[in-house]
C-alpha cells in the first residue's frame, strides 16, 4: 500500500502539554457521547495501550463495553489468563476468545512482512472482530491506537495493524462497525502517564512496547505454529534476563536461514535466534543497550540449551534506522 505521500491530520498532545486527569475526563466524556446507549467491544492484549483503553471505556461505558483478550496463538507464554486475571483484580472481566485456528491459517505460506501485517488486519478486523460485534450487538470498537502508529505507517515505515481510518478504509462498510481511538494524539510516554493517572499497576505501565501482530513479527518467513513454538520460550528467557536493564523494550527473533552447528559430536543443522535490546524514548529513533558480555553469554546459554534445535544466537549492534525494533 502506498501511504509515503499522505499527511496525519491529528494534532498530537505534546507529553509535556498533557494533563493526565484532564485528557481522561475529556476521553471519558468523548466515549460516552459518541457511543450514546449502545454498545462497544475492545480487545486487551495486556499492553499499556489497550490496558489504559479497556479503562477508559470501562469508566464510560460500564458494562456496556464488552472486552475481550483474542487468543490468536501468537501471544507470549501465559499471556491470556495473566491479563484476565490482573483485570479481574481492576473490576473488569475479560472473556478470552480462541482465534488460534483462524490467524495460523491466515498466515500460512506468507513471507512478506507486508503481508504478514495484512493477513493479521483482516483475520482480527473482519473474521474475529466482525463476529464480535454481529453476536454481542455492539456497534463500536475502541482501540488503542497511538500517534507514532499512524506516524510509521502514514510515512511508509511499517503499516501497523491497526492503522484503518487513517488510510482512508471505512470500518462501517467493510466490517459493519465504527472504530474510537481515544489515544490516537498521543505517543507511549504519554500514555503512560494516562495509565499511571488511572491507578494502573506499575507492571502495566511501565511495561515494554510488545507490536500489534506479536510474536509473528518476530518469525522472519512463515509463521507456523512450530516456529512459534521457538520464538516464545527464546521472547520468555530474553524478558527475564534483560527486565531490570531499563532498556525500552527487548526481543528474540526466529531467522528463517537455518545454519549448521554441533552437538554432542555431531552435526546438527539448526534455528538461529536474534537478540535485540534498544534504548528509545517513543520507538521512532533508538540504539542498541551496550549489555555487558556476561548477560549475552548467558542469554547464548540459556537459550541454546533450553530451546531445542537452536544453534545460533546472536545479538543486534545496529541502530535504528537503518535497522528497525522489530524484525518485519
Ligand atoms: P519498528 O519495528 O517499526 O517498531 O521500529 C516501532 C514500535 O512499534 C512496534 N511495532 C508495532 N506495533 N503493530 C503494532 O501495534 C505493528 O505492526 C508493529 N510493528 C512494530 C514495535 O514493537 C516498536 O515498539
Amino acid at each position: 500500500m502506498e501511504t509515503g505521500k499522505m499527511g496525519i491530520n491529528i494534532k498530537e498532545i505534546k507529553t509535556q502539554d498533557l494533563n493526565p486527569q484532564d485528557f481522561i475526563k475529556q476521553q471519558i466524556r468523548e466515549i460516552s457521547s459518541v457511543v450514546g446507549d449502545g454498545l462497544a467491544i475492545n480487545a486487551l492484549s495486556g499492553g499499556v495501550d489497550s490496558s489504559v483503553v479497556t479503562m477508559l471505556g470501562h469508566k464510560a461505558l460500564n458494562n456496556r463495553l464488552k472486552t475481550y483478550f483474542i487468543e490468536n496463538g501468537l501471544m507470549r507464554q501465559g499471556e491470556p489468563q495473566r491479563v484476565a486475571a490482573s483485570f479481574k483484580k481492576l473490576g473488569v472481566s475479560v472473556e478470552i476468545v480462541d482465534a488460534r485456528q483462524q490467524f495460523f491459517s491466515a498466515l500460512k505460506g506468507i513471507t512478506d512482512p507486508e503481508e504478514k501485517r495484512e493477513a493479521i488486519t483482516q483475520t482480527f478486523y473482519k473474521d474475529v472482530f466482525g463476529k464480535l460485534v454481529k453476536t454481542s450487538g455492539a456497534k463500536y470498537l475502541l482501540q488503542g491506537t497511538i500517534y507514532t502508529d499512524v506516524e510509521e505507517t502514514v510515512a511508509g515505515v511499517k503499516r501497523q495493524h491497526n492503522i484503518l481510518t487513517q488510510l482512508g478504509i471505512d470500518t462501517q462498510e467493510l466490517y459493519g462497525y465504527k472504530v474510537i481511538e481515544p489515544l490516537i494524539q498521543l505517543r507511549k510516554p504519554g500514555v503512560r502517564d494516562v495509565a499511571k493517572a488511572l491507578g494502573l499497576p506499575a507492571d502495566i505501565y511501565e511495561r515494554p512496547p510488545f507490536p500489534g501482530p506479536a510474536l509473528s513479527a518476530r518469525v522472519i518467513g512463515e509463521v507456523t505454529p512450530e516456529r512459534i513454538e521457538i520464538v516464545r520460550p527464546a521472547t520468555a528467557i530474553v524478558e527475564e534476563e534483560l527486565c531490570n536493564t531499563g532498556a525500552f523494550q527487548y526481543l528474540a527473533i526466529l531467522h528463517e536461514d537455518k545454519v549448521t552447528g554441533v552437538r554432542e559430536g555431531r552435526r546438527d543443522y539448526g534455528f538461529q535466534i536474534e537478540i535485540r535490546c534498544w534504548e528509545s524514548k517513543d520507538a521512532t529513533v533508538a540504539s542498541p543497550t551496550r549489555l555487558p558480555y556476561e548477560v549475552l553469554e548467558k542469554l547464548a546459554e540459556r537459550i541454546t540449551k533450553e530451546i531445542p534445535g537452536v544453534v545460533s544466537v546472536t545479538y543486534n549492534i545496529a541502530k535504528k534506522p537503518p535497522s528497525t525494533i522489530e524484525a518485519i
